[in-house]
């Protein structure tokens, strides 16, 4: 794993997020109250990009496509995809799984991810 820095704190207000491409992998970079957070950028189940997702209950993402919900801090699936009925068919072949998280860090007002 290494290191890089992204940006700097204030680029991404607190309730937003930021893509980036780190290392070469495709990461969000989203701003809690709790703190700064880092999750792959696409969802876990038909890997639609979720840099335009709601934000909800202050630390999940619901990805815009089939409404996934993810708890960004950890990555564990809150509620898996159910938007629009008949989705749990598709389910049946794409099971819940988490999204890959990524440990970011704050130094001197500057964001680092670790890749
Ligand atoms: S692609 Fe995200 S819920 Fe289906």
């Amino acid at each position: 794993m290494a290191r890089h820095q992204i940006c700097n704190e204030d680029e991404i207000p607190v309730g937003e997020k930021k893509p980036f491409t780190v290392g070469g992998e495709e990461v969000l970079v989203y701003h809690l109250e709790d703190g700064l957070f880092a999750t792959q950028s696409k969802c876990t189940h038909v890997f639609w990009p979720l840099k335009n997702g709601k934000m909800k209950n202050n630390c999940e993402v619901e990805c815009p496509f089939h409404r996934a919900r993810f708890d960004v801090r950890t990555g564990e699936v809150v509620e898996w995809a159910n938007f629009p009925v008949g989705v749990q068919l598709l389910n049946l072949v794409r099971k819940k799984k988490a999204l890959k998280t990524f440990p970011v860090t704050l130094q001197e007002g500057k964001v680092f991810v670790e890749v």
